[in-house]
């Protein structure tokens, strides 16, 4: 593979056995949506200073190796003016990009969602590498109902997962593949291990047909849980159920797995992630985070958008990078959430 060396640098850089990622990469609905509650007016100022405050949490680089950013933030700078993809590496932690355009629902099929952003996406690839970009994250998205989804939507989407995986290997990016079963809705934890395993099977398997190198992609799956609707399923049997179906799918080439949190709460996240890496025994794969609103949810809610609360928020972060660093090693504990 022509960019092989500079894949398995970043590679390098983005796993270890203490670490995860931050997914920053919220598009503007979405962050207006998690600005909201803490009555902060959404606009490109308000964004900047947010992802600014993160990327600049002293000694974050400790617990978290790569950041995922949205476009706008690429072209934005911290207060001292220094771009924030630069600010991320002086903390050793590699910048990524979102490249998804979002989902919209596949023609014809009920139930059934797909991502766009295909068109294009190896030039734009260039720019943001130029910005300092060194992986990417493309999310598909499949919501449970009682037909959906249907077995043609999950090839569907499988296809999109390995053709952007694809691009992004011969522009010399890391992909994360992202295909995210929602936890949405009634379900009990056998149907979203049973949906879960189904498309995994199919994102591996179009991986294959498209060439795709496992060992220079990263997989960032969905725990396996009962429906938010439904009482919340202990620890040990959320990390059973989520070991059983990764062991069925997932090839030991790939090297690392980084959960996204997908609505739980962040001790919740956190907890889970703990007793997966408890019962992981000899599994090949990194067993990690990639957290977006686990991460990110005590920071904002201690931030409220007030210059003055800039350093509550970021040791709020701080605090749930390195719970979630313990967890990776089987060695978080609830009580150490009411230690200082
Ligand atoms: P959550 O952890 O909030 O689910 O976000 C991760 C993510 O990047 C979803 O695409």
């Amino acid at each position: 593979m022509k960019h092989q060396s500079t894949l398995q640098q970043t590679v390098a850089d983005l796993v270890d056995a203490h670490r995860g990622i931050l997914a920053a990469d919220e598009s503007h609905p979405t962050m207006a949506k998690r600005f909201q509650p803490i009555g902060v007016e959404p606009s490109e100022e308000t964004r900047r200073a947010w992802r600014s405050l993160l990327v600049t949490t002293p000694g974050l680089g400790q617990y978290i190796s790569g950041i995922i950013l949205f476009e706008e933030t690429l072209e934005q700078k911290t207060a001292d003016g220094t771009p924030i993809a630069e600010a991320a590496w002086a903390q050793n932690i590699v910048p990524g990009i979102k490249v998804d355009k979002g989902k919209i629902p596949l023609a014809l099929s009920p139930g059934d969602l797909i991502t766009q952003g295909l068109d294009g996406l190896a030039e734009r690839l260039q720019t943001y590498q130029a910005q300092g970009a060194r992986f990417a994250k493309w999310r598909e998205v499949y919501a449970i109902e009682a037909t959906a989804p249907s077995r043609h939507g999950i090839e569907a989407n499988a296809e999109m997962l390995a053709r952007y995986a694809a691009v992004c290997q011969a522009q010399g990016i890391v992909p994360i593949v992202e295909p995210e079963v929602l936890m949405d809705g009634s379900h009990d934890i056998d149907r979203h291990a049973e949906v879960t395993e189904r498309v995994l099977h199919a994102v591996f398997h179009a991986l294959h047909r498209h060439g795709v190198c496992l060992e220079l992609m990263l997989l960032k799956p969905n725990m396996v849980l009962p429906g938010k609707a439904c009482r919340r399923a202990p620890a040990d049997e959320v990390a059973a159920a989520t070991l059983k179906v990764l062991r069925h799918t997932v090839p030991a080439a790939v090297p690392s797995i980084h959960f996204l949190s997908g609505g739980q709460e962040p001790e919740e996240a956190t907890a889970n992630l703990n007793a997966i890496n408890q019962q992981r025994g000899n599994a090949p794969w990194q067993l990690s985070i990639s957290y977006g609103r686990a991460l990110q949810q005590p920071a904002l809610q201690a931030w409220n958008g007030q210059a003055e609360k800039v350093a509550a928020a970021q040791q709020a972060l701080l605090k749930r990078a390195r719970l979630n660093s313990l967890a990776r090693a089987g060695n978080y504990a609830v009580a150490m959430e009411r230690e200082e």
